[in-house]
């Protein structure tokens, strides 16, 4: 029997090249996301992981290379078409607005959308992952736990009911069982609403087992690629990204230093 075929890229990075003034942060990334799949990029402090989630959500402007999504050619655009197009992320060290309740920083997420009427059955959807965030709902959002507020960043961002999430490190800063329950809702959130996934993540055991697809990425380059699964197995990632050992497929360690909230 042959394999079945995978589905078609929503997303496709050909080459693209991005810089802070004269810091290069990615070096010719490439790198496809087919529609509904939940494609992972893994790698170090600095390796550029961020910076591919801003290239793609329009925040910094690629220097090099194409983007894109649905078939069209999304770099350069601004981050607001880019969210309308279908494309939200839930940002690196969640971000929410600490002083607006946390009902209204769902609201927030919704604010390209006029079909109020699906709105509000998105916001009982996301409570319905996150009970915690109806508990909460008239509180001001700065007053949840990291983890809650992680929660509400994650659910923030699916309020623009997109096609494609792109989770910037959603283990940041929390428990492994508090990791695994988001894990777990990401999922779900992919196997039942069908929304695309792109998670960046230095938790690679937890990314690895949560994805379809793997992308390792070193000072800015993708040095492999391939089925999480496969990857999980393979002997360098077992080493480096799953163990101990001190030297990646290319060069030094880079991401011993454990990460602290801005
Ligand atoms: N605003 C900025 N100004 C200048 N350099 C930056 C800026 N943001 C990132 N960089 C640099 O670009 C490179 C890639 O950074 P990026 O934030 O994409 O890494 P990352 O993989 O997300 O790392 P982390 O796991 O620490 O979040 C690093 O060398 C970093 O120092
Ligand atoms: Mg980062």
């Amino acid at each position: 029997m042959s394999e079945p075929m995978p589905n078609e890229p929503i997303l496709t990075l050909a080459n693209v090249e991005a810089a802070y003034g004269a810091v290069k942060a990615i070096r010719g990334v490439s790198l496809k996301v087919p529609k509904g799949a939940i494609v992972t990029v893994l790698g170090a402090n600095g390796a550029g992981k961020t910076t591919i989630l801003k290239t793609i959500s329009g925040i910094l402007d690629p220097q090099k290379g194409s983007i894109a999504f649905k078939g069209e050619a999304i770099e350069r655009r601004d981050p607001a078409d880019i969210v309308r197009r279908g494309i939200s992320q839930a940002p690196e060290g969640r971000e929410v607005f600490p002083l607006l309740s946390v009902r209204n920083n769902l609201m927030m997420g919704a604010y390209t959308r006029s079909d109020r009427d699906q709105v509000a059955r998105d916001i009982e959807l996301v409570e319905s992952y996150f009970p915690i965030l109806k508990e909460r709902a008239d509180q001001d959002a700065g007053l949840l736990s990291g983890g809650q507020q992680q929660m509400l960043s994650i659910s923030r961002a699916l309020m623009a009911n997109p096609d494609l999430l792109l989770l910037d490190e959603p283990s940041l800063g929390l428990s492994p069982k508090l990791t695994q329950e988001i894990f777990a809702i990401v999922k779900r959130i992919n196997r039942e609403r069908g929304v695309t996934i792109l998670l960046v993540e230095q938790n690679a055991a937890l990314a690895l087992a949560t994805a379809d697809i793997g992308y390792i990425l070193e000072l800015g380059r993708i040095v492999m690629e391939g089925p999480a699964a496969e990857l999980a197995e393979k002997d360098d990632v077992k080493e480096f990204y799953l163990g101990q050992k001190d030297v990646g497929v290319r060069g030094q360690r880079r991401w011993k230093k454990k990460k602290m909230w801005r």
